[in-house]
């Protein structure tokens, strides 16, 4: 029985009873990042989970996030506050279209970006996030050609790094970061002069080029909050500012939005909301239900990811 009214009130409560953790991308809406147990990029959410003792995971972040937790703890319940928070990253992917490339590529490393459905990844032989994706490429030998999936300019970004020739890359983007246009960031810099330049490598290699730092939206703030500088253009989902702001109090922070809808914003990750995230840990749905076998297959190239230090 419910005692209090408040919508927190009543999350806390169901938390308590269902013996939850609450895990929230960086990209959540800052009263859902206010009462997580742990926010983070994916890479560390992917780790938070694994590390996870309660019964019930409730996953304030888009669906492939959620399979990525459910993959690791296959024994407990995962909901979303939103069944349709997807990601542009995961439709660009389909897992007919992975498996043909297999098939006629039998020597290629596949290397799936976390973005990407549980079937994609079950067809991948290693996983990478953002923050590790250099590395991962890095880890496999250098004579073997890879395909790299399904952002292209994270990609191409791990192409410019490696100097890997023999890297392939998908045609799917990110569709907030790859819009961000490179004459907003140029007149940005006009304006904020002394502003350092961070950016997510989604974002396209025009962007890229003006940055200071590239990396994942948790390097971003760890970046910015042990730097000198006090101000910063931040090329990446608006989410960020909480985390950037509680870790970094008295620097300024400049987002630059998109030409669509002139924000910076991920429409999927917005879905959720305290009432949904209340309402999914009432009712424990939308569940992640996956089959066994998916799951099981797609534990090897995740726990490959996860043992890279
Ligand atoms: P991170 O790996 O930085 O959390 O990025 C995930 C994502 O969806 C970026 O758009
Ligand atoms: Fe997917 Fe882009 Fe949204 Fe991240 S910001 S969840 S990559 S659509």
């Amino acid at each position: 029985m419910i005692a209090s009214t408040t919508i927190v009130d009543e999350i806390l409560d169901l938390k308590k009873q269902r013996h939850a953790t609450l895990l929230a991308h960086h990209y959540q809406e800052p009263e859902i990042q206010e009462l997580a147990d742990v926010i983070g990029d994916s890479l560390e959410l992917a780790r938070k989970a694994r590390d996870f003792s309660g019964e019930v995971i409730a996953f304030c972040g888009v669906w492939f996030m959620a399979e990525t937790a459910k993959v690791i703890n296959p024994g407990r319940v995962v909901v979303v506050p939103d069944r349709d928070a997807s990601c542009s990253l995961v439709e660009s992917c389909p897992a007919e279209a992975v498996r043909a490339f297999r098939q006629s590529h039998p020597n290629h490393a596949i290397v799936s970006y976390i973005n990407t459905s549980v079937e994609v990844k079950a067809e991948s032989d290693i996983l990478c996030t953002s923050r590790n994706a250099v590395k991962v490429v890095n880890s496999i030998p250098r004579d073997q050609p890879v395909m790299f999936l399904p952002d292209r300019n994270l990609g191409a970004f791990v192409k410019r790094k490696t100097g890997r020739e023999n890297l392939e890359v998908w045609e799917g983007a990110c569709f907030v970061h790859e819009t961000f246009p490179a004459r907003r960031l140029a007149e940005a810099r006009l304006e904020h002069p002394r502003a350092e330049v961070v950016a997510h490598p989604e974002c396209t290699e025009a962007v890229l080029a003006m940055a200071d730092f590239v990396g994942s939206t948790s390097a971003i703030i760890e970046y910015c909050s042990s730097s000198d500088v006090r101000e910063f253009i931040v090329m990446t989902e608006s989410g960020v500012r909480f985390s950037l702001q509680r870790q970094s109090p008295g620097k300024r922070f400049y987002f630059v939005a998109n030409e669509q809808c002139n924000c910076s914003e991920c429409p999927y990750m917005k879905l959720n909301t305290l009432e949904k995230l209340r309402n999914a840990l009432r009712d424990l749905t939308p569940r992640v239900e996956l089959s066994p076998e998916i799951m099981a297959r797609a534990l090897v190239p995740l726990e490959r990811m996860l043992a890279l230090k």
